[in-house]
């Protein structure tokens, strides 16, 4: 068995670092005893070491589920960076030549990241099975199992049946945003009820917490502006829609001097996505305005500020933004602007994510009057959703949960006398989820408008006590966004020359 030091010497050697972190050393120990593992850090603090380090002792391939392409591709970069070579992504940036070639030499790889649907690709998982063995399964941002898993990305929820294919690998799920339901959640969609859960609080002691109540659109652009102005420092701004992270970044290079703004949404390219991921990490680009396609798990050192323009629907989402703040440990803000009736565009989103009642009726008896012709369900799923008259993420949800239900198998239907229970179970579960969802956005608008210390509000139903904030607590309690002074770790786009660069060392020299 691995003692203290040879872990020690391995993070020293491998990675640089002195030290394990907290929770670190505890999750790789239990995971090289061959245990299950529920690891809940918090943002920055370094999960990804508790399987990158155990890929290094452990036989076999760990295989990483992640949910973004762009967190795949960004850790297999700076593993890359570390001197670690045998990690690969597979995802659809991979042209057909080059997944030949890597599932070809799929056993020379120690890390492979894929995403939950890949795992239920056949060719993938069967290349998996008969030419590797899989000694661990990490699950990173776990929380998508129970956050998207019953909605619109029900491959999550297969990764119990993935785990069995695999001949049972030990499994790692890792987040930083669970609450206590959510953990249960994971471990029983994962079925491994005997998981050691290392539970660690998640509060974020250097990042400072402040909302601000505007009247509109306009006037947040404004605030926006003249915050870039004074505070030039890398900066995120959530916005609600795709719309606004453009709109706002053409007005912002337009009122901010000397400042590079751009934007980031799910709906850009996914060449001109990465590129613009890697100009901000670059410090090439001061300011991005994003939805939250832009964000998760996202490992830049030196984000000072995280603005939420528009605010998500839950608290989970803000922590996992916030979290990309002060990852250096330097003091850090979480400004949210927030205007009369913000919280209708996630109350909408969530009335509108899931199917209606007539939606699953219609949809029920589309089914069975292709299964009176004989015929099969449409290959095509935009046909499906065109007749229907659902989004995708409805339909995605409906057929997963007429394949729970029995009703259908593929493309196959399969008619008996239980549709008419299914309808009512799924009915109620709709509801039951939209219900959850209600309840989490009421929790977020609570603390928008919460009188008491932000920090405390925010992180009350994670856990029952707070690190005491290294910097700032909040602007209920000490803070003033306006009295914030960045000059320390006040970072232009700008590529500093080497005389600068020394300068820069010397002014701040010692003063940190
Ligand atoms: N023991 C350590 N000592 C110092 N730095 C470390 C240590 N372990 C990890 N780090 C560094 O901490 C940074 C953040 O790590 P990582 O991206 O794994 O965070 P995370 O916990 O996954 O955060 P998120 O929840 O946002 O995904 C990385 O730059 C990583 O190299
Ligand atoms: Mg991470
Ligand atoms: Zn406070």
């Amino acid at each position: 068995m691995m003692n203290d030091e040879t872990l020690d010497k391995l993070l020293y050697n491998y990675f640089g670092y002195e030290q394990f972190r907290e929770g670190q050393r505890e999750i790789i120990e239990d995971l090289l005893k061959g245990n299950d593992v529920l690891g809940i850090l918090p943002t920055g603090t370094g999960k990804s070491m508790c399987y990158q380090l155990p890929s290094l002792l452990l036989d076999g391939t760990v295989i990483v589920v992640s949910p973004l392409i762009s967190l795949m591709v960004d850790q297999v970069k700076q593993l890359k960076q570390q001197g670690m070579k045998r990690v690969v992504a597979v995802n659809s940036f991979l042209n057909p030549q080059q997944k030949q070639q890597v599932y070809t030499h799929i056993d020379q790889y120690k890390l492979v990241y894929c995403s939950p649907e890949m795992l239920q690709n056949d060719q993938f998982l069967q290349v998996l099975k008969e030419k590797v063995s899989v000694s661990l399964l990490v699950v990173d941002e776990a929380h998508c199992i129970s956050q998207w898993g019953h909605e619109f990305r029900t491959d999550y929820l297969k990764l119990d049946e993935t785990l069995k294919e695999l001949k049972e690998p030990t499994v790692l799920a890792l987040s930083a945003t669970a609450p206590v339901h959510v953990q249960d959640d994971i471990v029983k969609q994962m079925d491994r009820p005997d998981m050691r859960k290392h539970i660690y609080p998640m509060d974020r002691e250097n990042i400072a917490f402040t909302v601000e109540h505007v009247a509109g659109m306009e006037e947040k652009i404004q605030r926006l502006a003249a915050i870039l102005n004074t505070h030039s420092v890398p900066t995120m701004i959530y916005f609600s829609s795709r719309q606004w992270t453009e709109k706002a970044a053409y007005e912002l290079n337009q009122r901010v001097e000397g400042v590079k703004v751009a934007y980031y949404h799910g709906g850009m390219d996914q060449m001109d996505r990465l590129l613009i991921q890697q100009q901000f990490m670059n410090n090439q680009l001061d300011v991005i305005c994003c939805t939250s396609a832009f964000g998760m798990g996202v490992n830049k050192g030196n984000i000072r500020l995280v603005v939420h323009a528009h605010i998500p629907s839950q608290v989970e989402s803000f922590l996992q933004e916030i979290g990309r703040a002060g990852r250096d440990g330097f003091q850090s803000v979480s400004l949210t602007l927030y205007s009369p009736g913000d919280g209708e565009i996630p109350k909408r989103f969530i009335e509108t994510e899931l199917p209606t009642e007539e939606m699953v009726s219609n949809a029920m008896r589309y089914l069975q009057s292709l299964s009176n012709k004989g015929m099969y369900i449409p290959a095509q799923t935009e046909d499906i959703e065109e007749t229907l008259q659902l989004s995708e993420v409805q339909w995605r949800f409906l057929s997963y949960q007429f394949e729970k239900h029995g009703l259908i198998k593929g493309r196959n239907i399969l008619i008996h006398q239980g549709w008419k229970e299914a309808y009512y179970s799924i009915l109620s579960f709709i509801q039951e989820r939209t219900k959850i969802k209600q309840n989490k956005l009421a929790e977020l608008l609570h603390w928008v408008h919460s009188e008491k210390c932000l920090r405390s509000t925010l992180y009350s139903s994670f856990q029952a006590s707070l690190k005491k904030p290294t910097g700032f607590c909040c602007d209920r309690c000490d803070f003033r966004f306006d009295l914030w002074t960045t000059s320390n770790t006040d970072k232009r786009s700008e590529l500093l020359n080497w005389e600068e660069e020394l300068q820069k060392i010397f002014l701040q020299g010692g003063s940190e």
